[in-house]
């Protein structure tokens, strides 16, 4: 019972302010409070209840007669929570609804409503294998549109499925580890487990032997000619991922990073790996170079689309006026990207966003400003093993349903050329 309370506290917290990351929010809990709860089970039903929460509301309207206001949010979550319980954890309808029940009755708020909570989810109980729900009713409508819009009802409904999956880790190695054989192989020093557990816990993690990226991730880096020996400015860098990879291609890498707190995260993760590249803790706009470089990444923020398998809070966190903000920040950032590049440099864009808005358009709107860049496109004889995602315009996008079995993050990537 005492869980059950912990666990609604911290999904009533999230949806309170839909401000602050549900990861965030796990950490404070575990900082501020003595609890029984395992961290590992509040992370699932966490992922489960967010994940879920769209399709567990279209069954639960089709239960109840009586619509929930939105000012009761709070029973809404106590049904959304028996649900992860029942569905997700499998765990038996009397003791789900005897606790939930239970529950309700102890807050004045919610009192009221213990009747209520007992009866819709006895109907659910009763009802759910007849409900059908479709793909598009999962997910934000204004997200499912877009992709329908970007790519047609069949994509935007496999994404959709693939977004609302559990994914597997992957992790890069950069020394041979002694990897359990739980882990396989999908690609030269990339490993991957169906389950991800805890990180710390994997071999050669204190000995820095490895970083946790997703395939997807890895890919920009590998995009550039030959970085060994070479400068790269890595702009955007936290929390240090590809940085780390192009370190250990040989790279000598500058990091540019707005946030002190991912600095902070991203020189925990080098320390472990025992890299010392430079850093600097600055906004990238109020940063001045004497030099330019012939190789710059830029892994731009954005609206992560491609990684709600990952962040199922972003289905509540991201809404469509954000996008256009990502936008305008992206196009600024490109901007200064250019002007910090050498002439006959390569610059990588990124970013972990299914959207073409942040995509191809964000970089066919580029091209068309800038004369003096241009695309280098990616070739199939080059990289025999991403055939699947080149465009036809030579950039990558990647969708969280390719590469299975697991999947892989929704990345867009193009490669960029200075003439001049
Ligand atoms: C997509 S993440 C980068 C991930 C990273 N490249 C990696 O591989 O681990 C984007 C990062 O950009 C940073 N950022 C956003 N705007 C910035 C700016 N104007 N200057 C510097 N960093 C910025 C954010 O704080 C965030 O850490």
């Amino acid at each position: 019972m005492e869980n059950r309370k912990d666990l609604i506290a911290l999904i009533n917290k999230f949806f309170d302010k839909k401000v602050v990351n549900i990861d965030d929010l796990i950490d404070d809990y575990y900082l501020r409070n003595e609890t029984n709860l395992k961290r590992s089970e509040c992370i699932l039903v966490m992922n489960s209840f967010l994940r879920y929460a769209y399709e567990f509301d279209q069954i639960i309207d089709k239960c109840t007669i009586k619509k929930i206001s939105k000012n009761n949010l709070i029973i809404k979550n106590i049904l959304r929570m028996a649900m992860v319980e029942l569905y997700i954890l499998q765990r038996p309808s009397y003791a789900v609804i005897d606790s939930w029940v239970e529950i309700s009755k102890q807050k004045k708020r919610t009192k009221p409503f213990s009747s209520f909570v007992n009866a819709v989810l006895r109907k659910i109980i009763s009802e759910k294998s007849k409900i059908k729900i479709s793909t598009q009713q999962k997910i934000p409508q204004w997200l499912w549109m877009s992709w329908k819009q970007d790519y047609g009802v069949d994509v935007a409904n496999k994404i959709t499925e693939a977004s609302l999956t559990e994914p597997p880790l992957d992790i890069y190695c950069h020394k041979k580890t002694n990897l359990d054989n739980q882990f396989i192989e999908i690609e030269k020093n990339i490993f991957r487990k169906s389950k991800a557990g805890f990180v710390e816990d994997i071999e050669g993690f204190e000995k820095g032997q490895w970083w946790v990226q997703d395939i997807s991730a890895s890919i920009p880096a590998k995009l550039f000619s030959n970085i060994k020996d070479q400068k790269v400015l890595d702009l955007c860098s936290a929390p240090g991922g590809k940085a780390m990879q192009m370190i250990s291609m040989g790279a000598k890498v500058t990091c540019v990073e707005s946030s002190k707190q991912r600095v902070q995260l991203m020189k925990n993760n080098f320390t472990r790996l025992k890299f010392n590249p430079e850093i600097i803790n600055k906004d990238i706009l109020d940063w001045t170079s004497t030099k330019t470089f012939k190789y710059i990444l830029l892994d731009a923020p954005c609206s992560a689309t491609g990684t709600i398998r990952k962040h199922p809070d972003l289905i509540f966190l991201k809404n469509k006026n954000e996008l256009g903000k990502y936008i305008k920040t992206q196009q600024t950032l490109l901007e200064k990207a250019l002007s910090l590049l050498s002439t006959q440099g390569q610059l990588i864009y990124c970013v972990c966003s299914v959207q073409k808005n942040e995509g191809v358009k964000q970089i066919d709107h580029f091209l068309k400003k800038y004369k003096n860049i241009r695309r280098e496109p990616v070739k199939k004889s080059e990289f025999t093993q991403f055939e699947k995602y080149i465009t036809k315009d030579g950039d990558i996008q990647t969708f969280p349903y390719m590469k299975k079995p697991g999947g892989m993050d929704g990345f867009f990537i193009s490669r960029l050329y200075k003439e001049y």
